[in-house]
């Protein structure tokens, strides 16, 4: 797809991050957005970023609740979308929305492990098939289905479980992959693309932790102090002389760190995407940082897992998770 002008596009978790950045680059390119978030208030800041340039005539974006990984909210969305959008169809489909958390078999429970995995792969499968039939319908599509270098490699690092997010970003870039060859042979122009990013300055640490905990505040809950002290010390991190308050500060910071001292922007990152789409390119790295890790990986599978490849790959892309 060469140009997103008059076209209508779906993006699942347009509040924030990257979801919010593709919004205001495809409105910028005179695209339709109908996006879904668990936050109004969220989406309500997207649209508004996406109306402070002069709108073309007619441009909508409409904004919906709906939780990816319940098919039926998502379901909903689509009957919204087709009657707030006045259209049968869709072009683009961004199955963007996921969050992190329940690493652990051990120190998370099986809510939260589920959740991530729900959200994360459940979310990506029920916008394939809720929204296939509309894709289908248009001249041309493209879905764009968000792994991450979690995708091909199962780890943050050797001091933190990764379980959850693993399982469900190498299930996208698995199904993504054997999409490719079931469109083509059932549903050629519809394209698809596997998205991984590297590290990209989001709020994906606060919003998921929120997400998780069930709770709008910035502040830990006393058991998520507990278990972040664990995880310090999992990392070979003396927490002993640590205040409550110390641990809640240290996971305010890193929240912060994470979202404005990343490699690559969340609008650079959408930039890259939306080239890789109209580029045709089924495989979008994001960032040097996911390319060089892409590299290692290929280069030393046996060796991925050990703390020595992961100090090398840090020292040299500059991670500071
Ligand atoms: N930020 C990174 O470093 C990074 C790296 C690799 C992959 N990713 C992936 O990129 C995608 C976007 O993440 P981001 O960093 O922009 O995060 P973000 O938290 O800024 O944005 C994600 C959005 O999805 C929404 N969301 C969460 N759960 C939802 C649900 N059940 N239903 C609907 N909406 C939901 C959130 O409210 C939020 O607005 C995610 O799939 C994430 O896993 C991010």
């Amino acid at each position: 797809m060469k140009d997103f002008a008059g076209k209508i596009a779906v993006i699942t978790g347009g509040g924030t991050g990257m979801g919010r950045e593709l919004a205001r680059q495809l409105v910028a390119e005179g695209c339709n957005v109908a996006m879904c978030d668990v936050s109004a208030e969220a989406m309500a800041e997207t649209k508004r970023l996406c109306e402070v340039e002069r709108l073309p005539q007619g441009l909508r974006i409409t904004t919906h609740i709906a939780d990816v990984s319940i098919e039926d909210q998502l379901k909903r969305f689509r009957d919204e979308l087709i009657e707030a959008q006045a259209t049968d169809r869709i072009h683009l489909l961004f199955n963007n929305a996921g969050i992190g958390g329940g690493g652990s078999l051990f120190t998370n429970t099986r809510d939260q492990w589920e959740r991530t995995f729900n959200i994360c792969w459940g979310g990506v499968y029920y916008g394939v098939r809720t929204f296939l039939p509309l894709l289908l319908k248009a001249d041309e599509g493209h879905i764009i289905n968000t792994s991450s270098v979690n995708g091909f490699w199962a780890s943050v690092g050797p001091g933190i479980s990764h379980t959850s997010y693993s399982a469900a970003k190498f299930a996208v870039k698995g199904f993504t992959e054997a999409l490719m060859t079931d469109l083509r042979l059932n549903a050629p122009h519809i394209k698809c693309s596997v998205v991984m990013p590297g590290h990209i300055g989001t709020s994906i640490v606060s919003n998921s932790r929120k997400i998780q905990s069930g709770s709008e505040s910035d502040r830990l809950s006393d058991v998520e102090v507990g278990v972040t002290r664990e995880r310090l010390k999992g990392m070979n991190i003396d927490t002993a002389a640590m205040s409550d308050e110390d641990i809640q500060n240290i996971a305010l910071d890193r929240a912060r760190s994470f979202r404005d001292e990343a490699p690559t922007t969340a609008a650079a990152a959408a930039k890259i995407i939306l080239d890789g789409v109209k580029a045709d390119r089924w495989r979008i790295l994001v960032g040097d940082d996911a390319h060089k890790l892409d590299e290692r990986v290929r280069q030393s599978p046996e060796k991925a897992y050990t703390s020595e490849f992961y100090q090398s790959y840090r020292d040299e892309v500059g991670w500071r998770l």
